[in-house]
């Protein structure tokens, strides 16, 4: 931050991508820009092409003074990478490995997934509304380990006899942090810690269970149960009021997250943010993005749903730069959008009954019907400390990591 007379500067880093990213990103700094002027703070933009774009533009999804200027920005707002145009199984290059360099590189390890149903949305989903009811879990997902960092062979062998492999490695210290963040947050929520695993049959599965039953005898005031991922995976759409926090490894969580954003409408609703244990001046560094693809066939064609990417935004502003009520603000002014019949395609009403009240937009008009609509600060609607800073930081320095 630099301070300006006594108006705060941020330095964040754009990351638009491929696909929908452009559009999702423009929208989400048009209303983080809206925040500033009703919040008083600037943000100073660098903007990186990486993935596919990168790989068009430098022959890399990344390079590494992009992951440099990546790491000396106060937080890293991104669209989405990847796109049938580089999609070949035998290229070198391809566009995720930049998610993948930014979430290794930047120590990166917790992927906070919230999931929640705003009430006007029940009839976008194909649920029977007494399901949604309550609906408000989290997902930490494991982000720096298991069969996406782990050594891998590509097929080889001759024709009729190729074979490839994915190794799954887990260490307990790699367990033990995120399993206590996810204590951790679970303690600021309603106390409840379901850890998704397999360990019926996956040996780091088993680790994976006997470590976070340790961490647990820390926190005797969350409840914890252990969950197969098959059993959990059919849970999440049979009582999806039932979960609080999830905590599961990084292919478990990047498919049950998928999974829980049908109960939001839609997959383009759901924002994330990425953390690990490196603190800037102003809270968590960390790295945010919506939930979805590039959504190639709809790119920069005013299509896309960009509320996964605003909230995305929302979530930086909380835990990243700590302007709590600017968050607050944002996430108010989605929810009044929302409840003043604003839809875009993918969250559009299935019944005639419910579309006639509802007006359909594209990205832009959406994002503008929420820059409207922030307000200024005011007491917050009821909602638990879920992301509070203070929680996090407190818990890395918990575990030692700061
Ligand atoms: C996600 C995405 C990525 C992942 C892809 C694009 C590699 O699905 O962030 O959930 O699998 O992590
Ligand atoms: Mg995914």
């Amino acid at each position: 931050m630099t301070a300006r007379g006594d108006l705060r500067s941020y330095r964040l880093v754009a990351i638009p991508g491929d696909g929908v990213g452009p559009d999702v990103v423009a929208a989400a700094r048009g209303v983080l820009a809206a925040a500033g002027a009703r919040f008083g703070f600037e943000i100073a933009w660098t903007d990186l092409i990486v993935g596919g774009a990168g790989i068009d533009a430098y022959g890399v999804a990344i390079r590494d003074e992009d992951l440099a200027a990546c790491a000396e920005s106060d937080a890293i707002l991104l669209g989405a990478v990847g796109g049938p145009k580089w999609d070949d199984p035998t290229a070198m290059v391809r566009p995720e490995q930049a998610l993948f360099a930014m979430r290794g590189g930047l120590g990166l390890f917790a992927n906070l997934r919230p999931v929640s149903v705003h009430p006007a949305l029940v009839p976008a989903s194909p649920l029977r509304p007494e399901l949604l009811e309550g609906v408000d879990m989290l997902i930490v997902r494991e982000l720096t380990g298991g069969l996406y960092f782990g050594d891998r062979t590509e097929a080889t062998g001759a024709a009729g006899a190729r074979a490839a492999s994915d190794t799954l490695p887990y260490s307990e210290p790699e367990i033990a942090r995120v399993a206590g963040l996810a204590f951790e947050l679970a303690r600021g929520r309603r106390k409840r810690l379901t850890s998704v695993d397999k360990a019926n049959v996956l040996a780091t599965s088993r680790l994976w269970r006997t470590v976070v039953h340790e961490i647990a005898t820390e926190y005797p005031d969350v409840t914890l149960e252990d969950r197969l991922v098959d059993a959990c995976a059919m849970q999440i759409v049979r009582s999806p009021a039932s979960f609080d926090v999830l905590v599961t490894e990084n292919l478990f969580g990047d498919i049950l997250s998928d999974e829980a954003s049908v109960l939001a409408g839609s997959l383009g609703m759901l924002p994330s943010a990425s953390v690990g244990a490196r603190r800037t001046a102003h809270g968590l560094h960390g790295l945010y993005e919506p939930i979805h693809g590039s959504a190639p066939d709809i790119a920069g064609q005013d299509l896309a749903n960009p509320i996964g990417t605003i909230l995305s935004g929302a979530m930086l502003l909380r835990l990243s730069l700590g302007q709590a009520d600017a968050a607050d603000a944002v996430e108010r002014a989605v929810a009044a959008a929302l409840d003043g019949g604003y839809r875009t395609g993918d969250i559009w009403p299935r019944s005639v009954a419910a579309a006639e009240a509802c007006t359909r937009v594209g990205t832009v008009e959406m994002a503008d019907a929420i820059v409207a609509r922030i307000g200024p600060a005011a007491a917050p609607p009821g909602r638990g400390p879920d992301f509070d800073v203070g929680t996090l930081v407190a818990t890395s320095q918990l575990l030692g990591l700061l």
